[in-house]
């Protein structure tokens, strides 16, 4: 750890350390010796992150509920308050159903999947979930792909390039989605050079929201609604200066705030 001291935050210098001695964090304390060329890879990839790439894109994986996602740089890094998403979707799911429909088939749409961790969190949650888990981008649905098959998911989730949700792909499934889920691009165009410069590093499809960073946002609340039956569940995640659109597109949404208190997420349930 001395040899990161100062350069990069402790907390991702003990997750590279984690990684190249494949311990847990109270193992890196141990007073063993560090072998000469695992001292040298933890200085290369000290020096990269000090450079601004990510530490998951450094170790390639990073965390996601109770697993975790091979990550680089075709994809987003998962974030906390995607976990959060993730977790209150399911908790409506959960306590809006007869006991008896808990264990009927549920059919969900991950819009814009990246990694594929709100999809593969679904599936492993709700053992009666089929997702059909979808982006834009070819690159992030090959590293979806390798996420899902992963953890033997190839089975119960579908993945698929399309770019709105009004294409055929999910217009055919209209009326039949108990959730459609999403963490779209919702950075504003002008507050993407503003950011830290590693999360400039990540691409920028799956950052950048349009003008008001609100282009993806008000597509799902247009057209999300028909996609689901009656009583299926619109759940996105946005940008805290969304609120005024997702009141004029739904005024029936409920807006909810994260645990830093910030305006992060929409509700709505047909
Ligand atoms: C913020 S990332 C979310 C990734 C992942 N779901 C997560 O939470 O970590 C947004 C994703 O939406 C995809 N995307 C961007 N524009 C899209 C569009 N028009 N239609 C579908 N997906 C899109 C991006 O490629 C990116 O993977």
């Amino acid at each position: 750890m001395k040899l990161a001291a100062g350069s990069i935050p402790r907390t991702d210098a003990e997750y590279l350390l984690m990684h190249l001695l494949g311990t847990k964090r109270h193992g890196l304390y141990s007073e063993l010796p560090v072998r000469t060329r695992t001292a040298d890879r933890f200085r290369r990839l000290v020096a990269r992150a000090q450079a601004g790439e990510p530490v998951q894109y450094l170790t390639g994986s990073a965390p996601f509920l109770n697993f975790d996602v091979r990550v680089d740089r075709r994809v987003l890094i998962p974030r906390p308050e995607t976990e959060e998403l993730v977790a209150r979707a399911i908790a409506r799911i959960r306590s809006g159903r007869e006991p008896s429909a808990v264990s009927r088939k549920l059919l969900a749409v991950d819009y814009g999947t990246g990694s594929g961790c709100i999809a593969i969190a679904l599936a492993r949650t709700l053992p009666q979930a089929r997702v059909l888990a979808v982006d834009a981008s070819k690159a992030a649905l090959a590293v979806a792909a390798r996420n899902v098959s992963r953890y033997g998911l190839a089975g119960r989730i579908r993945l698929a390039q399309t770019r709105a949700p009004d294409e055929p792909v999910l217009a055919r499934r209209r009326g039949r989605l108990d959730l459609l889920i999403s963490n779209p691009p919702y950075v504003p165009t002008s507050r993407l050079a503003r950011l830290d410069r590693n999360v400039r590093r990540e691409p920028k499809l799956a950052l950048d929201g349009g003008p008001k960073g609100a282009n993806i946002v008000a597509m799902l609340l247009a057209h999300g609604p028909d996609l689901l039956k009656p009583g299926g569940l619109l759940a996105i995640e946005i940008d805290s200066t969304h609120e005024a659109v997702v009141r004029k597109l739904a005024p029936a949404a409920e807006i909810e705030r994260d645990l830093a208190g910030r305006i992060r997420y929409a509700f709505l349930t047909r």
